[in-house]
């Protein structure tokens, strides 16, 4: 807010973002409605910049917190402690990705020191992100930062020639803008990054925006390094089988998070009208190491939601990617739950990992069903027990891992 005041001149806040609106819009347009090759070059325009960074710095910056929580609560991923971290951001823009790692690890107790590099292609953008680590540099006392100019695809220009050197790499909504209409050859630079730029326990989280296409583009990218001897996927899938959404062929897989966004996007928002409330996101996180494994024990599942609850008269029911790669219908019958349980299954949200007991099996194929003695436990992101009406002492999802 204080950049876009001072680069435009505007004392009053609200007369700031007013000066904005017409650019947010654009820039709208760009991402979602009128999606098109160069994406109308918004990154070599200061006011389109500076618009990103009011109605978008602040969606990335919540955004990608949660894959990256979700590695270090529940997957079991772990920063390097004897030494400082590396972080590397590809496509960085203004920053916001680099920006939000930098706040949630700089209270994080024993890491010492984070080193981050940035690369962008556009000056611009770089400028701006330059100018926030200056002037915002207190927030972070324990975090260099190194920020360069380069074209994430030339990768001579910025591959380590020795040694693997990051331990965490992030992509947040660049790489569908970097190879536009070419999936091939996203894949094949994302096998020379982690080859060459990832260290042997690191992680290279991407994110893209979730889209209604019908190509399944990004499962598509998913399933090559599902199947691949060298490579691993972490998440979201807590499998490496084919992805089941994608063998259906009907929707794609991704997330949806309730977030309470800023003063500032809602004002952006008056007369914009788009849904600002939640997150939507597709994300990968890929390692070099396989990711912990889960079992899957007699009459309990561990799933990730791939789809919003149902909500029925008579029934809830979850749709879950299972660790055994198959998708299933987690049915539980109202009458099984007190009615506070019941107002409480509303809060399920799509991407929440569940862990469930006492499960037994429907003659519909795929279809199973909780019953008066289960648990449905979200393990991540907000832990939260249900218990159906006879379930005194629920078995733990620690069980299941
Ligand atoms: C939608 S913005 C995302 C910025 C930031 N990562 C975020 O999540 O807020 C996409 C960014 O990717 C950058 N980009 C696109 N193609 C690139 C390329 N070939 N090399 C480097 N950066 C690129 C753009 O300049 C832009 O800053």
């Amino acid at each position: 807010m204080e950049l876009a005041c001072q680069q435009s001149k505007q004392q009053d806040p609200h007369e700031m973002l007013r000066s904005f609106e017409t650019e947010v819009r654009q820039l709208s347009d760009t991402f979602t409605t009128e999606r098109k090759e160069g994406f109308d070059a918004y990154q070599q325009q200061t006011s389109m910049l500076l618009a990103y960074g009011l109605f978008y710095f602040p969606q990335t910056f919540a955004r990608v917190r949660y894959p990256l929580l979700e590695l270090l609560a529940h997957r079991k991923w772990s920063p390097p402690l004897e030494r400082p971290l590396r972080i590397l951001d590809l496509g960085a823009g203004l920053g916001a990705a680099s920006i939000s790692f930098a706040h949630l690890f700089a209270s994080h107790p024993t890491l010492q020191e984070i080193e981050i590099t940035a690369l962008d292609s556009s000056r611009q953008s770089l400028q701006y992100f330059r100018k926030l680590t200056k002037e915002q540099s207190a927030q972070w006392p324990n975090v260099s930062w190194d920020i360069r100019n380069a074209d994430l695809r030339k990768t001579e220009s910025w591959l380590p020639t020795s040694s693997p050197h990051w331990d965490l790499i992030i992509a947040s909504f660049s790489l569908n803008e970097a190879f536009y209409g070419a999936l091939d050859e996203q894949i094949k630079w994302t096998e020379l990054v982690l080859t060459r730029a990832l260290q042997k326990t690191g992680v290279f989280l991407i994110l893209d925006p979730a889209s209604q296409e019908k190509t399944h583009r990004f499962e598509q990218y998913r399933d090559h390094f599902a199947d691949h001897a060298r490579y691993h996927v972490w998440s979201p899938c807590l499998h490496e089988h084919p992805c089941p959404l994608r063998q259906e062929g009907k929707r794609q897989c991704h997330e949806v998070r309730q977030w309470e966004p800023p003063d500032s996007m809602t004002f952006l928002n008056r007369r914009l009208f788009r849904h600002i409330t939640s997150l939507k996101y597709s994300f990968l996180a890929l390692g070099k190491q396989p990711a912990p494994a889960f079992s899957q024990p007699e009459g309990q599942a561990l799933f990730r939601m791939i789809a919003p609850l149902q909500n029925n008269k008579a029934h809830a029911q979850m749709t879950g990617c299972c660790t055994d790669g198959c998708k299933r219908e987690f049915e539980w019958l109202k009458r099984c739950l007190d009615k506070p349980t019941q107002k409480q299954l509303v809060q399920l949200e799509r991407g929440d990992i569940v862990h469930v007991t006492s499960l037994q099996e429907m003659s519909r194929d795929g279809y199973v069903r909780l019953q008066k003695d289960s648990s449905c436990t979200v393990v991540h992101p907000t832990p939260l027990v249900l218990k159906g009406k006879n379930a005194d002492s629920a078995q733990s999802p620690d069980d299941a891992s």
